[in-house]
């Protein structure tokens, strides 16, 4: 077993990072795990209520564009790993504001390769640098074909463009200093804690106050999804078998019209809710359709299971059960979070420091 016991997550109070960090702080009680996060809109810790006060896991609230924090902290912990999940994630908030995108997915990805190069120069064989990614890094599919690992680059997107710069230099920093990295990118995930912004949550939070339910263009457009649960699994083989230098597709071969998965999510909203079928259905709003909008992501994840051994666990139609489930159970998350109220939480914890 290598010496992985000090990890630093950065962006551990997002969606996928908090599900990162509730599973391996509990899974591994013998690690030690800082979360590193700025808290901006999309970080809630809140999402971390179940773990904030295990002895193996420390909040520090930081931004990853801070050069001289991260060193401060790479001496104080000397981390042996770094899962780095932070970033600017919603495509829509790209096209009205790229710049945030490079500041953070490109910036603060790089002060962060560079913070684990200074540290862990001259003793880089028992460390590793993951880097999580997105299979929108790959651009747009037609009808045909999947994205597998050498699928040449072509993000369309400013979100899309920030990750796959990210990308490069994880990979440089691996050709060039030797930095021990592995990087894996995944489809679209869904699940509890996901910010009602996107798709998925953004429908249930509608459904159930029967609000609108926008659908840009004319809901062709094709994604992957994964359960939340399924990519941290993913995440968690390949930071302990996958091998360095290396990038894994991680997807659900579970492809659905947004069209089609609205629809499927209001006949079990409609059933779950006790309304009559077809209710929630008349929702549905064609809007004006995203700009440069990718009509189709598709994952070729047959590397991961060949290699690692993993696939993943649900079908599509138990995981969006389970997660609206868990928005109708959590209605204080929900209502927290729509209000603003989440911000507070902060304070309340851990006071203004
Ligand atoms: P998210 O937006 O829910 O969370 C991002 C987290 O990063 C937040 O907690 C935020 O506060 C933090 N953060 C943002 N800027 C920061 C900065 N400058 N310094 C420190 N912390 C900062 O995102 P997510 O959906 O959990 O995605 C996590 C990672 O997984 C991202 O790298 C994303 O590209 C990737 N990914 C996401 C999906 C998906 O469907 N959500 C799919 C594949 C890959
Ligand atoms: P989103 O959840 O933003 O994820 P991504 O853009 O990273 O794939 O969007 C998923 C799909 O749903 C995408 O094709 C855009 C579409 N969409 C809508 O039709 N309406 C909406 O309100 C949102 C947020 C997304």
């Amino acid at each position: 077993m290598l010496n992985l016991h000090r990890i630093l997550i950065t962006g551990g109070a997002g969606f996928i990072g908090s599900q990162l960090t509730r599973f391996m702080v509990t899974k591994y009680p013998q690690y030690q795990f800082v979360n590193l996060d700025a808290l901006t809109y999309a970080g809630n810790l809140e999402n971390l209520r179940e773990i904030e006060k295990t002895a193996n896991y420390e909040f520090i609230k930081g931004d990853i564009t801070d050069a001289v924090l991260l060193n401060e902290l790479f001496s104080k912990y000397d981390f042996t790993a770094v899962l780095h999940c932070a970033a600017e994630s919603h495509v829509d908030r790209s096209i009205s504001d790229p710049l945030a995108f490079v500041r953070t997915n490109v910036l603060g990805t790089v002060n962060l390769l560079q913070a684990a190069k200074t540290h862990w120069w001259g003793k880089m064989d028992d460390k590793i640098f993951y880097h999580i990614s997105t299979d929108e890094v790959y651009g747009s599919l037609g009808a045909e074909g999947l994205f597998t690992e050498s699928t040449a680059y072509d993000p369309r997107s400013p979100y899309a463009a920030s990750k796959a710069s990210s990308d490069h230099f994880v990979r440089a920093y691996h050709h060039t200093y030797g930095l021990p990295v592995k990087l894996s990118n995944c489809s679209n995930n869904y699940g509890p804690y996901h910010f009602p912004e996107k798709l998925i949550p953004l429908c249930i939070h509608n459904i159930i106050n029967r609000k609108p339910l926008p659908i840009y263009g004319k809901g062709e457009n094709v994604r992957d999804w994964l359960y939340v649960e399924d990519h941290v699994r993913a995440i968690d083989v390949i930071f302990h078998q996958g091998k360095i230098g290396e990038t894994y597709n991680i997807g659900g071969h579970n492809e659905w019209t947004n069209i089609a998965l609205v629809k499927e999510l209001c006949r079990q909203m409609d059933t779950k809710l006790g309304r009559q079928p077809g209710e929630s259905e008349q929702l549905i709003t064609f809007v004006k359709d995203r700009a440069g909008h990718d009509l189709r992501y598709a994952i070729d994840a047959s590397k991961l299971y060949r290699e690692l051994g993993w696939k993943p666990s649900l079908q599509f139609e138990e995981g969006l059960s389970r997660t609206i489930d868990w928005y109708l159970s959590n209605p204080e998350w929900l209502e927290h979070v729509t209000s603003g109220a989440y911000k507070g939480y902060y304070d309340k914890m851990y006071g203004d420091g």
